[in-house]
C-alpha cells in the first residue's frame, strides 16, 4: 500500500491544502493530512482545532485521514514502509524552503523522499497568512477556504 503525508500547519486549511489533498489521494492508496506546529508562526487554531476542520472537510475521502505529528516528520514517516511526504510547490518563494527541509529530512533518514504538486493555477496567490489578514481587516474570505473553515474564522472573529 503506497502511503503519502502531506504534513502542514493549515492554520487555517484553504481551498489550496485542499486541492492537493484531493489531488494526492487520487495518486496514493492512502493519503494522511499531518497538523504540524511550524515554530516559526504562532497560530490562530490549535492543533486539535485544525485537525477537526480538516477531518469535517475531508469527510467524503474515503482514503484520506487526519493526524496530529507530535515530533519530527521524518519520525513519523519513518514508521511506514517508503512512505512519501507530499508537499504543494506555488511559486518560486516556496522552493527555496521547502528544498531545505526536503533535503534535510532524507539527510536524517534515506528513506524519507519528498514529491511536489504543483499548485493548481486558480489557487497560486492563496496562502493561510494571507486568509487570516483578510479576515484581520474583516475582508470577504469566502472565495478562498472550505465553508467549514469559514464558519470556525467567523467564529473566532465574533469571540474576539
Ligand atoms: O505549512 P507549513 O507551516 O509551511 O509547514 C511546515 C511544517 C509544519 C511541515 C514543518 O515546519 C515541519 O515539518 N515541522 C515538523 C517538525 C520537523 O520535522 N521539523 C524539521 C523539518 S526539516
Amino acid at each position: 500500500m503506497k502511503v503519502a503525508v502531506y504534513p502542514g500547519s493549515f492554520d487555517p486549511l484553504t481551498n489550496g491544502h485542499f486541492d492537493i489533498i484531493k489531488r494526492a489521494a487520487k495518486i496514493f492508496d492512502k493519503l494522511i493530512v499531518l497538523v504540524s506546529v511550524n515554530s516559526c508562526k504562532s497560530p490562530m487554531f490549535s492543533l486539535q482545532e485544525r485537525c477537526a476542520m480538516i477531518k469535517e472537510v475531508t469527510a467524503t475521502c474515503q482514503n484520506v485521514q487526519v493526524d496530529i505529528l507530535d515530533g519530527l516528520l521524518a519520525d513519523y514517516v519513518s514508521r511506514f514502509d517508503h512512505a512519501v511526504i507530499v508537499k504543494g510547490l506555488r511559486a518560486l518563494s516556496d522552493f527555496e524552503a521547502e528544498f531545505q527541509m526536503a533535503l534535510m529530512n532524507r539527510d536524517y533518514d534515506e528513506n524519507v523522499e519528498t514529491m511536489f504538486l504543483m499548485t493548481g493555477v486558480n489557487y497560486a496567490f492563496i496562502s493561510s497568512s494571507i486568509v487570516k489578514e483578510l479576515d484581520r481587516y474583516h475582508g470577504d474570505i469566502s472565495k478562498y477556504v472550505p465553508d467549514v473553515v469559514q464558519q470556525e474564522i467567523l467564529k473566532k472573529r465574533g469571540s474576539k
